[in-house]
């Protein structure tokens, strides 16, 4: 007979309650149906915890042997789809123990011992978190492995690079490609400092006060794997931080992936045509045959909503509750399991969307004839010449002019209608107005010259482990 079925409300904790929970309460309230997976991190939390109740005698040897023994068949029976969860037993960590008590009797009931489901769900949703952030930061390096691999494929290929989307100044097109790596190296670097955060063991707190039953909490720790413990009780029940810090990191990278989205979706246009998405990447349309749409990149753009939204949900749970958990608490979890499955499948598909993106080189290069994307570079060589930089600023906008009225480019005024200008101007002049030279000039660290886009992409091989 299980130990809580002598009790009318059929509850875990119901000794004080003479009347069954309504239906549609258990049915308002119940979160198994999304907390189930924290399954394993529950287990893993129970069994650290039941070692450490033995170690320091608050129960027998025997009892924490038969509860973790009772934990890992119970885990067994999850991942093979045999256990049936109760939502009547409301979330993952009561469904798990009643499962234990049912099993292995008395013994089961002793794990609750100094422990709360406030401190046992911030412990669960913190182990979870923890592997969470190493996945992400695994698929993280592998959208910059695939940038990088672009990058080397199309070393030394230009293109436009602009500002307001109008063409501002010629680029490597593995420069454009390398800043992705740059701000998903941020992304990783910001995952990398949250972890920290989360990787602080919140067990022991027990409902809010800590508790007076002589608990390790240093050695739970250790053996979980946490760099430290929580130093106050009340803000570690109450404490969602770690989540919200999550949903950020998780929306800084959507928004990345969402910036090249756009970019894939502009440039796949005909009006652009730089790149080609490969077919099985792409969609059709029902009624227009002669269609293909990027519906994937659009879809990662359009994901960005929802992440936004986790984000905002959470903040405004969070907002306004007292000291220390309240039931809202339990609407942490949605939000951040949703972020984190859109993102993780976001990365993961741009990652293959890239391997199968080709360049149309041709074009690329000649959507940098037009646009006087070169009249920086003119400026820059009055400036080495000892013009103050807004006299050639002003210089040079106004040769721009003169071009426009005679619907030419740069290169093809004279030497005698550019020194028309300025006397500074010499014959040197057109090698400063041509592409390749005025991105080959760009050597200022960070730049977009061939040898400073050359030594970042060597580094990020070198960084990402890419065989060269
Ligand atoms: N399902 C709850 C949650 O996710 C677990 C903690 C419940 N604690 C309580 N005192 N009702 O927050």
């Amino acid at each position: 007979m299980s130990v809580d079925s002598k009790q009318p409300s059929g509850k875990m904790w119901g000794g004080r309650f003479s009347e069954t929970t309504a239906a549609s309460v258990e049915a308002f309230s119940a979160s198994i149906h999304y907390d189930a997976r924290l399954y394993r991190h529950d287990i893993m939390g129970s069994k650290a915890h039941a070692r450490m109740l033995a170690r320091q005698g608050l129960i027998s040897l025997d009892e924490s042997e038969a509860i973790v023994r009772g934990l890992t068949e119970i885990e067994g029976e999850i991942e093979r789809g045999e256990f049936v969860f109760k939502p009547e037993l409301e979330d993952i960590h009561m469904n798990i123990e009643k499962a234990l008590t049912d099993r292995i009797g008395p013994a089961g009931a002793k794990l609750h011992t100094a422990r709360s489901r406030n401190d046992q769900v911030n412990l669960d949703f913190r182990l979870y978190l923890r592997d969470e952030a190493d996945v992400l930061d695994h698929l993280l390096g592998e959208v910059q492995r695939s940038f990088t691999r672009r990058a080397r494929k199309y070393l030394g290929t230009i293109m436009p690079g602009y500002t307001h989307l109008q063409r501002a100044q010629p680029v490597l097109v593995s420069h454009h490609l390398l800043a992705y790596v740059e701000m998903f190296q941020r992304d990783r670097d910001r995952l990398t400092g949250c972890r920290q955060r989360i990787n602080i063991m919140p067990l022991g707190a027990a409902a809010m006060a800590g508790t007076g039953l002589p608990i390790d909490r240093q050695s739970v720790a250790e053996e979980l794997g946490f760099a430290a413990i929580t130093a106050n009780s009340m803000d570690t029940t109450g404490d969602r931080d770690f989540a919200l810090e999550l949903l950020f990191c998780l929306n800084l990278v959507q928004l990345h992936l969402s910036r090249l989205a756009e970019e894939l979706v502009l440039w796949s246009t005909k009006e652009f045509e730089f790149i080609r998405i490969g077919d099985r990447y792409c969609t059709g349309s029902s009624i227009m045959p002669q269609k293909k749409n990027p519906d994937i990149p659009e879809l990662i753009r359009g994901k960005t909503g929802r992440v936004t939204g986790a984000l905002m949900g959470l903040l405004m749970t969070v907002k306004g509750l007292p000291l220390t958990y309240n039931r809202d608490l339990q609407e942490d979890k949605e939000p951040v399991f949703d972020a984190l499955d859109t993102v993780k499948a976001s990365l993961a598909i741009t990652a293959e969307l890239l391997d199968n993106t080709e360049f149309n080189v041709d074009r690329l290069r000649s959507a940098t004839v037009g646009g006087f994307m070169t009249a920086t570079d003119l400026a820059d060589y009055l400036v080495r010449r000892n013009m103050p930089f807004r006299q050639a600023h002003g210089v040079v906008g106004r040769i721009v002019a003169l071009c426009q009225e005679r619907d030419c480019e740069l290169v093809d005024l004279t030497l005698a209608e550019l020194q028309g200008f300025s006397e500074l101007i010499e014959a040197d002049i057109f090698a400063v107005l041509s592409v390749e030279g005025s991105v080959n000039s760009r050597v200022s660290a960070g730049g977009t010259a061939g040898v400073r886009v050359a030594e970042a992409l060597e580094k990020a091989e070198q960084f990402l482990g890419i065989p060269r």
